[in-house]
């Protein structure tokens, strides 16, 4: 069963759930996140920051409620968070994250617009398992996405995001049926 994390408007969890993918939890650090109302008739639940003394204490609460759900496998999808090392520990191998980028190039919350700034010729979507880093640990899947002369963020970033929804969707089946 998959825990699906989010904090923005949810297209990924969007093509997770398309996909019939055995979504079993959807979580956020916002409770504003547009990305929840998605989730339907799925058990869902904000864990805010300022309600916990610490980020460990979140994401141990958070953690402690996908368990319960029966979450083994956890996607981030557009989850805009680090995770600290005690939630990563609950799920050993086993979170997953989509990222607008080529990584290891254009790391971080800005990867579009960076790209953007730097003029590369060449973007893409790259999906890889979750360690401590900001957008690094091992790479499962990678796609490129053509950048245009006339790209806005805006238009880079829903082809990127285009190509996130056939590969994200893709490698989460692969690792469900280990
Ligand atoms: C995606 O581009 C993903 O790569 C990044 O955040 C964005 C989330 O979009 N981590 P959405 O909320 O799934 O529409």
């Amino acid at each position: 069963m998959i825990g699906v994390l989010v904090s923005g408007t949810g297209s990924n969890l969007q093509a997770l759930l398309d996909a019939d993918l055995p979504v079993s939890a959807v979580a956020s650090n916002r409770r504003a996140a547009p990305a929840l109302r998605r989730a339907r008739s799925l058990p869902t639940a904000s864990f805010e920051l300022a309600d916990y003394p610490d980020r460990v204490a979140r994401d141990l609460a958070m953690a402690d409620w996908l368990l319960e759900r029966g979450a083994r496998l956890i996607v981030l999808a557009g989850y805009m968070h680090l995770l600290t090392p005690a939630f990563l520990e609950r799920f050993p191998d086993a979170v997953v994250n989509v990222h607008p980028s080529l990584l290891p190039d254009f790391p971080g919350g800005h990867a579009v617009d960076d790209q953007l700034t730097a003029g590369v010729g060449e973007s893409g979507a790259t999906v890889h398992l979750v360690d401590d880093g900001l957008d690094t640990g091992p790479i499962l899947a990678q796609e490129r996405v053509p950048v245009r002369a006339d790209d806005t963020s805006e238009t880079l970033h829903a082809r990127i995001k285009e190509v996130e929804h056939r590969l994200l969707p893709r490698v989460v089946g692969e690792l469900c049926a280990r």
